[in-house]
């Protein structure tokens, strides 16, 4: 059985099946639980994840040892101050929701030509609705250029845009219920409600989908 990556789009999923998997060692980087590297693991010959959150990689090694998977291990580190040769040698390096001109010039440095850097980065409008881009945030011309920048070849990009609407204020606001902390920290949280409170019922989600290839 393939394990298909609880909440991972299956578009991304697909990007990668392109790849001839079961011979290739993948480095997914900030995999918090490991959703992807354990969907990998299921696919590649060797998988590692690294996440700096030590509560988030004993979860994953605890998922992997659930599920049987012998070719995966975890790893706690920094993927945006660290070099990723200390972790692995790997032919992909995955970035789900961990994004930064940091990582991909670190996945640049450890890829040979030919190896493969793919990731999901929020799109910039990713929670339109808060009023406030996130800095972690891409448009396509950003994407492109930073791709050409770090010595990657784009050989895929594209926007997964959904728009949830909701009939209630209470219902949009259960929508963003594990968010809330983080969001009144960087000001979305008030910007949301005001929205709600002139009658917005809406809440976007935008993801930028990559594939490079390291020239
Ligand atoms: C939005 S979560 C995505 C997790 C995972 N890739 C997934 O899709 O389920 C972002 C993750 O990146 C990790 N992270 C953020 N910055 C990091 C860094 N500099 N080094 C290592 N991990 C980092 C966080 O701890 C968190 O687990």
């Amino acid at each position: 059985m393939r394990l298909q990556g609880e909440g991972v789009s299956p578009s991304f999923l697909a990007l990668l099946d392109a790849e001839p998997l079961e011979g290739l060692t993948a480095l997914d980087v900030g995999t918090g639980w490991g959703r992807v590297a354990l969907a990998l693991a299921a696919r590649c010959r060797a998988v590692v994840g690294v996440d700096r959150s030590p509560d988030l990689i004993e979860d994953a090694r605890r998922r992997a040892a659930a599920a049987g998977l012998t070719n995966v291990r975890f790893e706690v580190g920094d993927v945006e101050t660290e070099e990723y040769d200390r972790w692995a040698v790997p032919d992909v390096v995955t970035a789900h929701l961990c994004m930064s001109g940091g990582i991909a010039e670190r996945a640049a440095r450890t890829l040979a030509a030919g190896g493969v850097f793919a990731a999901v980065a929020f799109h910039a409008e990713q929670w339109a609705e808060t009023g406030r881009r996130s800095r972690f945030a891409y448009d396509e011309p950003q994407m492109r250029a930073l791709l050409e920048r770090t010595g990657f070849e784009a050989e895929h990009l594209s926007v997964e845009r959904e728009v949830r609407t909701f009939g209630s204020v209470e219902e949009a606001l259960a929508a963003v219920l594990g968010l809330e902390e983080r969001w009144k920290v960087d000001g979305r949280w008030f910007r949301y409600v005001k929205y709600l409170e002139e009658g917005g019922r809406s809440l976007t989600r935008s993801h930028l989908m990559v594939k490079a290839r390291r020239r």
